[in-house]
């Protein structure tokens, strides 16, 4: 796979694929590592004189945290001390003449791109290169540098189409991530797995691939609640929120697993209703959920002591609501572990920082998520798969 060793890029124009999702906190983005991470190869390209074209996504439509990257391109600018040009259109003549007049050095950033409907449809980069936006795109640069090893499990447009049209490289964070994922994934030897964060979906092909060969699974985050919802807990408002959010949709797939590995599938013994610790079985019909209980972060914070490879994605609970202690604890107890850890997951990533570590308290920590885990299970990243055929 080239890189950008291997290309010159003064004055050529960049289509750079980056992800710039943040937690969103009432509203506006956060800064996290992943962002820093991100940011190096945008510097980069800038500092070698490329004229970039920034294309990154920010959430998922019908969700809180799918904003503009109006302020983000802030942040961008703030970073890169140099104003960024926003385009907030896909087509037309202001996208073509914005890409057209950059300086060498210059970047400017696209809005965010799901909210063009064909982004978010599963394809072969072959079928996504005719792609209106992506023929029009491709036509105007002169090279595609795909940075986004966190969305690398989508077979979306934005991360598939440009290949089979224009010159192909894999970012620094690309680059980066492939290499120590894969040396992690040689090493990593009966995991004790923690796994939390929003989306079940994430996990679930981890749990499938990786339950033999790890003695226990400790599940928190939205795939914990769900597992007490699967075992007959009502957990009072969260079940709705959890279903109006489409997040039970791998429900049966959970079930399926818990039912043939319940004795490895360690689900939280009490949860954080805002007001105290409680047991599952006890949260009343108007009571939110929103972190594992104090006696399930012990437990768990314990296993975590006992093990020699820990592997954890995603928080424990909605910690970007002021509910973190569950993830803390469990953070703290990784962080203190002799044995060979590692962390992945966007948001995950930057509470090392939020909570005084160092990311050199860890083996290794990963910016990326569900990408991550599913590298990590074996699965064939469609995005990476596309990246050594056309690079
Ligand atoms: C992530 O945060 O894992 C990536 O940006 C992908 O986001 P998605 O799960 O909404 O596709």
């Amino acid at each position: 796979m080239n890189t950008l060793d291997d290309v010159d890029v003064k004055g050529r124009k960049v289509i750079l694929r980056t992800d710039i999702n943040l937690p969103v906190e009432d509203g506006h983005p956060n800064k996290t590592v992943r962002f820093d991470r991100y940011m190096e190869t945008i510097q980069e390209l800038s500092d070698r004189g490329a004229k970039t074209l920034v294309v990154a996504h920010q959430g998922r439509p019908e969700r809180d945290d799918f904003i503009s990257l109006e302020e983000h391109v802030e942040m961008v600018s703030e970073e890169l001390g140099q104003d960024t040009v926003f385009i907030n259109s896909f087509f037309g003549s202001e996208l073509d003449e914005e890409f057209e007049n950059l300086e060498k050095g210059e970047v400017a950033l696209l809005e965010n791109i799901r909210l063009l409907s064909e982004e978010l449809e599963s394809a072969s980069s072959e079928q996504h290169s005719k792609d209106l936006f992506i023929e029009n795109l491709a036509e105007k640069a002169d090279l595609y540098v795909n940075d986004a090893f966190s969305v690398a499990h989508r077979a979306h447009a934005s991360v598939m189409g440009f290949e089979p049209l224009l010159e192909s490289i894999a970012g620094r964070v690309m680059q980066q991530e492939l290499e120590n994922c894969r040396k992690i994934r040689e090493e990593l030897e009966e995991p004790l797995l923690v796994l939390g964060g929003e989306k079940p979906s994430d996990i679930i092909g981890v749990i499938e691939e990786l339950v033999e060969k790890t003695d226990k699974i400790l599940l928190g985050g939205i795939p914990g609640e769900l597992s007490l919802i699967i075992k007959g807990n009502n957990l009072g408002e969260k079940r709705e929120w959890i279903e109006k959010n489409g997040l039970d949709e791998e429900k049966e797939t959970l079930e399926r697993l818990l039912d043939n590995h319940g004795d490895k599938i360690i689900v939280p013994v009490d949860v954080e209703t805002g007001q105290s610790s409680k047991k599952p079985g006890k949260i009343g019909g108007e009571e939110m959920v929103w972190d594992i209980g104090r006696e399930t972060a012990s437990n768990y914070a314990e296993e975590i002591k006992n093990a020699e490879t820990v592997l954890m994605k995603g928080p424990m609970g909605a910690f970007d609501q002021g509910h973190g202690n569950g993830t803390r604890k469990i953070v703290e107890a990784i962080a203190e572990s002799e044995g060979f850890t590692v962390l992945g997951g966007g948001h995950t990533s930057s509470l090392v920082q939020r909570f005084g570590h160092s990311l050199d308290d860890f083996s290794h920590v990963s910016i990326a998520g569900g990408a991550f885990v599913r590298f990590m299970s074996g699965e064939e990243l469609p995005a990476v798969k596309s990246l050594e055929k056309y690079s």
